[in-house]
């Protein structure tokens, strides 16, 4: 009964995961606490080697050990303290959905407005709380008042529901979608920023940058990008979805005026989790995706009409912003490109094998693409999957054919070791 009454307490007055109540803080926060004081002295490139710290990092996940899971980049696990808030609040849910769900953790929603808004480097009545990346873009590309003739710049590199969203601006309003297109890897900021400013014209009212490109993990220029398009009077989307609780910065530093992301990738919210983020005297402007009272308002939480969804996947958020605190931003970010590079490195001194991302951490961070010579990037993802247990992801696009392989906190240094040797044996009995 006391167990019971604790809870009821703990989830109505702490329904936004903060707090000393919070699971992380009885679960997790102890000991990690105690694993960073010890790698207090070490930068965040030494740290990223200190094999004890993140071993506390993995034991705090689920993930199977029978599988080498490398597609993070797709979506990321969350780790075991964000599942438990979430099976902890959904149960809470099903005590009586309307009141439970309405009535107390529904007064989560504006903390944790504020603890997204403080890990953006935002201001709270400029961050809408959404399911994912697409959600949040697709609110922008379709709710931007833009008129037949206008002009917007992209990338076939960009993402595929994006593009999409374009096109269909595209037919149903007349505006041009223009589409450069990138050999990835590129080394030269300059060349990038050179290319958005080429197909730009005084027509063009909007530039849309994918800050990390999801086919092979290419980090974008986006603050040099949207200095340039600034000055040529357009304003500029970013594509958050791989960046956000993976690069250290905060979304002032891009330079940009909209910005959509997915709290499922790195950031290891509950899966179906996402943020909007739109630059405060830009909000009135912009049409909510789904209705409201207030349409013209500038009110960021006129976007938030979305009817009836899962309040305990949202309230999780809270908990993996505790946890992603708790490793550090920039610790994780040079955690996870050294991991990237550590077997990146390796696979490219293998005969055949070869990569489709930079090697250079100021290009790329976890999400790399390798392919082998005489193989098809789902001959080679069947491969590592049958025989190794490693499962990545295949991808033919465009100008791109390889297999993108993509870490996360968890991935132990060991099973890198298996993709290595895995990749050698692979291609040493390729013909051809
Ligand atoms: C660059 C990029 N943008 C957007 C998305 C869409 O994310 P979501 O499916 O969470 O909406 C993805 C998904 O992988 C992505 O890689």
């Amino acid at each position: 009964m006391n167990g019971r009454r604790e809870f009821l307490r703990s989830a109505a007055t702490l329904a936004g995961a903060f707090g000393v109540n919070s699971l992380f803080e009885r679960a997790h926060a102890a000991e990690l606490r105690a694993a960073g004081e010890r790698i207090a002295h070490l930068s965040a490139v030494e740290a990223a080697q200190n094999e004890d710290f993140w071993a506390v990092i993995q034991r705090s996940y689920s993930v199977n050990p029978e599988i080498v899971n490398l597609n993070n980049g797709g979506v990321s696990p969350s780790p075991i303290v964000v599942q438990e808030a979430v099976e902890r609040y959904n149960q809470l849910t099903n005590q009586g959905p309307s009141y439970y769900m309405w009535g107390i953790l529904d007064q989560g929603r504006e903390p944790l407005r504020q603890r997204l808004a403080k890990l953006a480097g935002v201001k709270a009545d400029e961050v809408a709380i959404n399911r994912n990346s697409t959600e949040a873009l697709n609110t922008i590309i379709y709710g931007l008042p833009l008129k037949a003739g206008d002009e917007v710049v992209g990338s076939l590199q960009d993402y595929p529901n994006m593009m999409q969203a374009w096109r269909q601006r595209a037919e149903r309003d007349g505006i041009v979608y223009k589409q450069i297109s990138f050999d990835f890897p590129i080394e030269d900021d300059d060349k990038i920023v050179a290319a958005y400013e080429k197909a730009m014209t005084p027509k063009t009212k909007v530039v849309h940058i994918t800050h990390m490109v999801n086919w092979v993990g290419q980090l974008m220029p986006a603050r040099k990008i949207a200095d340039m398009a600034h000055a040529k009077g357009a304003e500029v989307i970013v594509d958050g979805a791989h960046s956000f609780g993976l690069i250290d910065f905060k979304v002032p530093e891009l330079g940009c005026d909209y910005f959509g992301t997915s709290l499922h990738k790195f950031l290891s919210a509950p899966i179906g989790t996402g943020m909007m983020w739109i630059a405060e005297e830009k909000i009135a402007k912009v049409w909510p995706l789904t209705c409201n009272a207030e349409p013209h308002s500038g009110n960021i939480r006129k976007f938030e009409t979305l009817g009836t969804r899962s309040f305990p996947l949202e309230q999780g958020i809270g908990e993996a912003i505790n946890f992603h605190e708790a490793i550090g931003s920039k610790r994780k970010q040079e955690r996870i490109g050294y991991l990237k590079n550590y077997w990146a490195e390796r696979a490219a001194r293998i005969p055949r094998v070869k990569l489709s991302t930079s090697l250079d951490l100021r290009y790329s961070c976890a999400i790399c693409g390798v392919s082998v010579a005489g193989m098809t990037p789902h001959a080679l993802a069947t491969a590592l999957f049958d025989r190794y247990r490693i499962h990545t992801i295949g991808i033919v696009y465009e100008n791109i054919s390889c297999v993108r392989v993509t870490p996360h906190v968890y991935t132990r240094v060991g099973d890198l070791d298996r993709l290595v040797d895995g990749l050698g044996e692979i291609a040493a009995v390729v013909k051809g």
